[in-house]
């Protein structure tokens, strides 16, 4: 086997329509629910693995800043997953860039691990097939496993790698992300989830009901019916969110402008509009819609107090490789930034 020692990938951030939270008893970081998305274009991640020889620990620097703690350990235990069958792993330089806001409900883990995934398969000089490449990044952080494919993808409940399910041109959609606090956030999903599952009383009915939804969801996108993905995707991340928040101590992640967005766009849906709301370990809005509504769709959320601004994201590409003459410096930018 030849060995290139530096591996370049890029992988895009997604959202899940259909959530996971909460981990499977069985370990592994396997998911309790099974979980549904798509991958988000505008939202990427470029990372480099160096393997160094001379070098005693693992470096890691990401957006410029370098990491230190539980973020080291976990790009760490990363890299050791790419090495496993190998007796020992040299340690490696690893550089990273996203071109949105970290730890912020942006879903910068699925992202980035998913890109370092790659990148560290890469500079090993093996070729491992993408349902691999999901399973691996799925350790690290179950949605990673999900932003190795392109379009809508599925992480099945207790089940190793993600699988596709609809390229990215299966439906001219788009989310829009309205971004209330690009802060990181008050607990991670790891310690948030753990809390919930432990403390919530309606976590177990949560688990129970999850994969039913999860159905419709990916009913809805196979036949690209918008009505009934809203509607149950809306449910999914309520029904989430209300465990979260029945915790103890609660896990709250929405703030005030993300409630008031609730509330409208139940109301514009009601009026035709083809919009419908998620929200992940944070408090900001990813509003569903079609590819033929976006600016309307955009006029509105830059409109509401508390949006800090619009990012835009179309069906994304599934993660790969970078050559190596392609330039880590420039971050990949969204196309449209308000
Ligand atoms: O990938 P993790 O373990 O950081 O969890 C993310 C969970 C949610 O984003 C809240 C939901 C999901 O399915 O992506």
């Amino acid at each position: 086997m030849t060995t290139s020692k530096i591996g370049r990938a890029e992988a895009c951030a997604n959202i899940a329509l259909a959530k996971y939270w909460g981990k499977s008893p069985l370990g592994d970081n396997l998911t309790a629910v099974p979980s549904l998305s798509l991958t988000l274009d505008a939202l990427r991640s470029r990372t480099e693995v160096k393997w160094c020889t001379d070098q005693e620990q693992d470096e890691v620097v990401l957006n410029g800043e370098a990491v230190v703690g539980r973020p080291l350990q976990r790009v760490s235990h990363a890299l050791d997953l790419v090495h496993q069958e190998k007796q020992e792993r040299p340690k490696a330089k690893v550089l990273s860039l996203n071109n949105f806001p970290t730890a912020a409900g942006l879903a910068s883990s699925a992202s980035g691990f998913a890109a370092l995934i790659c990148a560290a398969a890469h500079a090993t000089g093996e070729k491992l097939p993408s349902s691999e490449l999901s399973n691996l990044a799925r350790k690290c952080s179950a949605s990673a496993g999900r932003s190795i494919f392109p379009g809508f993808a599925e992480l099945l409940a207790e089940t190793g790698p993600g699988a596709p399910i609809a390229p990215a041109n299966h439906w001219d959609v788009a989310m829009l992300v309205a971004v209330i606090a690009s802060g990181p956030k008050p607990i991670g999903s790891t310690g948030g989830m753990l809390q919930t599952a432990q403390t919530c009383p309606y976590y177990s009915a949560w688990v129970k009901d999850a994969p039913a939804v999860f159905d419709e969801v990916k009913a809805g996108v196979l036949e690209r019916d918008f009505e009934r993905v809203a509607i149950h995707m809306e449910h999914s991340t309520r029904m989430m969110h209300a465990t979260m928040i029945t915790s103890l101590p609660p896990v709250i992640y929405l703030k005030g402008p993300t409630i008031e967005l609730m509330h409208e766009i139940a109301k514009r849906r009601q009026k035709g509009h083809p919009e419908a709301y998620t929200m992940d370990a944070g408090p900001n809005v990813k509003v569903f819609t079609l590819g033929n509504h976006v600016a309307k769709t955009q006029a509105f959320l830059e409109s509401i107090p508390g949006v800090e601004k619009v990012i835009i994201c179309r069906p994304g590409p599934a993660a790969a490789e970078l050559s190596l003459d392609s330039s880590l410096e420039t971050a990949p930018r969204s196309r449209e930034l308000s």
